[in-house]
């Protein structure tokens, strides 16, 4: 017998005691193994902060378990779009998904809808105080019953307006056509500001801006960017009425299922690109903001504070309308963590 031969026999030989004995294998030993693979599949560019969070993620998986654990991701609903990617993680077609905070509704946990209640964050650390404290962990909770594990929040940013007109005063929005994502929250916004709310999967906007399906949305500069929206909405009013950030969530029988180390090195690899995803947020919508101004197709106006001010009068009456849905207790310790002050 040769000395490779041999080598090889007692690797597999220490591979069948250990799995007949039912103990997790150390990472090193599973070199012999089918690498375990992660599909994540989302929605948005590559080129945005959770398309560059994913990849961080990705690479620092790949290199810190060498190979033994692959992700595979899928971007621009390459694979699913915003509804069906949930059904497929559930199913466990998929592994991992980084949906809006506003699309978790129809799962049926609408708790997460108050990260779209109209003027709640006052800036990025308001939202991360509510994200990174107990109350995101409690949301998290919230998931487990339905076979999903929340691992982390990613941050977007604040939201603008858009349409193919002017949108400064209220009643700017009368009868139009708005895309929103699937929160009923949002649906009340819109509606409290005299517009028409329509659900749309992301994947479908452009060409429905586009043919006017829909005449307006709301979002973050990268999104618009990223999606050529800008091409189509003539006027983006800067209003930050809003926020988009998301969860990353796993199948969680998938990762309950997965051997203890290895497990700890995708918590590790989760939590240094949820610090990257989280820092280049702000300056990537700063750019993509630039970057539209500078196209020439679509006017940028910034609301003055007289506006804002019309705005935010108009809509804090959602708030309490939603309290039904979202829950008082929710509502009320994100205003408590997020320093959260009515306006008057
Ligand atoms: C949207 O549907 O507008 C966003 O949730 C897309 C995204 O994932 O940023």
């Amino acid at each position: 017998m040769n000395n490779t031969f041999r080598g090889r026999r007692l690797a597999l030989s220490t591979l069948s005691v250990a799995s007949a004995f039912g103990l997790a294998l150390p990472l090193m030993a599973r070199a012999q193994v089918a690498p375990i693979a992660i599909k994540f599949s989302h929605v948005v560019a590559p080129d945005t902060p959770k398309g560059k969070g994913a990849q961080r993620f990705k690479e620092l998986v790949e290199q810190r378990s060498a190979g033994k654990v692959k992700v595979e991701l899928f971007p621009n609903s390459q694979l699913y779009k915003d509804k069906e990617e949930l059904e497929a993680l559930q199913l466990g077609a998929v592994q991992m998904l980084a949906p809006s905070l506003a699309k978790f509704g129809p799962l049926g946990v609408k708790d997460f809808e108050v990260f779209d209640l109209p003027f709640m964050f006052k800036n990025t650390a308001a939202f991360r105080a509510v994200t990174e404290g107990p109350v995101g962990a409690d949301l998290f909770k919230k998931l487990e019953p339905k076979g999903i594990k929340g691992l982390a929040y990613w941050d977007n940013g604040a939201t603008v307006m858009s349409a193919n007109k002017p949108l400064r005063a209220v009643s700017d929005f009368k009868g139009l056509k708005m895309r929103i994502q699937s929160s009923k929250v949002l649906d009340a916004q819109m509606r409290t500001l005299g517009a028409i709310p329509q659900v749309m999967a992301f994947s479908e906007l452009y060409q429905a801006l586009q043919t006017g399906v829909v005449d307006g949305t709301e979002g973050t500069p990268s999104n618009y960017y990223t999606q050529r929206i800008f091409e189509v909405q003539k006027h983006i009013s800067i209003s930050n009425h809003g926020h988009l950030a998301y969860a990353v969530i796993v199948n969680k029988k998938f990762w309950d299922g997965l051997p203890a180390d290895v497990r700890a090195m995708l918590e590790g690899a989760m939590k240094d690109s949820s610090t990257y995803a989280n820092a280049i947020a702000q300056t990537e919508n700063a750019v993509a903001l630039e970057r539209i101004k500078a196209s020439g197709k679509s006017t940028v106006y910034t609301l003055s504070e007289a506006q804002s001010d019309e705005w935010k009068r108009a809509l804090m009456p959602v708030h309490k309308e939603m309290e039904a849905r979202v829950g008082r207790a929710t509502i009320e310790a994100v205003y408590k963590a997020a320093g959260f002050v009515a306006p008057r």
